[in-house]
């Protein structure tokens, strides 16, 4: 099993996406939680690392604080 959908951010695709709402990183814990126990195996990130393509290094050095928010505009950059 797969999830996917708003990873790492705190409001969802169609908001943030369409509604051009800044998202903010979000708190990991029940999705850690989900992986843990096996009811996922798999976790697709979207906008998280379309803004941030170092969004999985800083999270597995726990520099938290150094996550991106995702706004439209992000969509504008090449890495
Ligand atoms: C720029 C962009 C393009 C996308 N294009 C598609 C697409 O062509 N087909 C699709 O099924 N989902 C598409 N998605 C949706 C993503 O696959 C994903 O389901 C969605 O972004 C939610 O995950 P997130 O909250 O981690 O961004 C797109 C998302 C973004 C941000």
């Amino acid at each position: 099993m797969i999830t996917v959908g708003s990873v790492g951010l705190d409001n969802d695709f169609i908001a943030g996406l369409f509604s051009r709402e800044r998202a903010e990183p979000a708190g990991l814990e029940r999705l850690a939680q989900m992986v843990g126990s096996g009811e996922v195996d798999l976790v697709a990130i979207g906008r998280a690392l379309l803004v941030d393509p170092a969004w999985a290094e800083k999270l597995r050095d726990g520099r938290t604080g150094e996550l991106l928010p995702f706004t439209p505009d992000a969509l504008k950059i090449l890495h």
